[in-house]
């Protein structure tokens, strides 16, 4: 069993798939994380991630760094990158690193070794349509851009950053642009996906809808109820 939940930045992916893999005892893999783990370590090494020649040495690294998600932690070549994948200078570039073809193939076999062992809740921007296609359940979240940025504002403020609520939509709406209008595997919903608007529900009623989408086979397996 694989659940996946899709959507742009700031819908409200990571708190309800978290806690759904929770209540079900399920691995929750958070495929972005692994997007900004290789931004991040491409701007160690300044490769300019925006421009065409950044594709190759992406690539490259992305086959020889060991990127890792531990539970609760991101880990690249065993460092502690959980905090600095946040960071504004990594979410304003990673939606580059993301558009190049190479770069999304040498994750994509990452993401599926994950996925084998099923038993997965996967968020993300492909996952229903490319990453598990066979999902028994996909889920496509939705929510308003001034919605979006005024949460993703929030949890900038927690992990202690001041940021302008007008550039961080601007930031938003590019990088929605980058992730829908990109060659390979684009931010959209799949065909036998169910969408959900965000925009007046807390994450509670989210994960509540949810848990009555799954099938009760899926709770028969699951570990923890
Ligand atoms: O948490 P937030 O919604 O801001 O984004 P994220 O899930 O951490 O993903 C960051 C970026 O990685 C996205 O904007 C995409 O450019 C890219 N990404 C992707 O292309 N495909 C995925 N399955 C997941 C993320």
């Amino acid at each position: 069993m694989i659940i996946t939940i899709d959507g742009p930045a700031g819908a409200g992916k990571s708190t309800v798939a978290r806690e759904i893999a929770r209540r079900l005892g399920y691995l929750y893999l958070d495929t972005g994380a692994l997007y900004r783990a290789l931004t991040w370590a491409a701007l160690q090494q300044n490769l300019p991630v925006e421009k065409p020649e950044a594709e190759a040495p992406l690539a490259e690294l992305a086959t020889h760094i060991r990127l890792e998600l531990a539970p609760v932690r991101v880990l690249v070549d065993d460092r502690d990158v959980t905090a600095e994948i946040r960071a504004p200078e990594v979410s304003r570039r990673v939606s580059y690193v993301a558009r190049f073809p190479a770069v999304r193939a040498a994750l994509l076999s990452l993401q599926k070794r994950i996925g084998a062992g099923g038993h997965v809740v996967a968020e993300g921007r492909d996952i229903g349509t490319m990453v598990f296609p066979q999902a028994a359940l996909k889920i496509f979240l939705v929510a308003s851009t001034t919605n979006r940025a005024q949460r993703r504002a929030q949890d900038l403020a927690k992990a202690g950053y001041q940021v302008d609520l007008t550039s961080l939509e601007q930031e938003i709406r590019q990088r929605d642009y980058l992730d829908m209008s990109r060659t390979i595997a684009p931010l959209t919903k799949a065909a036998d996906a169910i969408e959900i608007d965000t925009d007046q529900l807390t994450a509670v009623q989210v994960i509540d809808r949810i848990l009555q989408l799954i099938p009760t086979s899926a709770w028969r397996s699951a570990k923890i109820q």
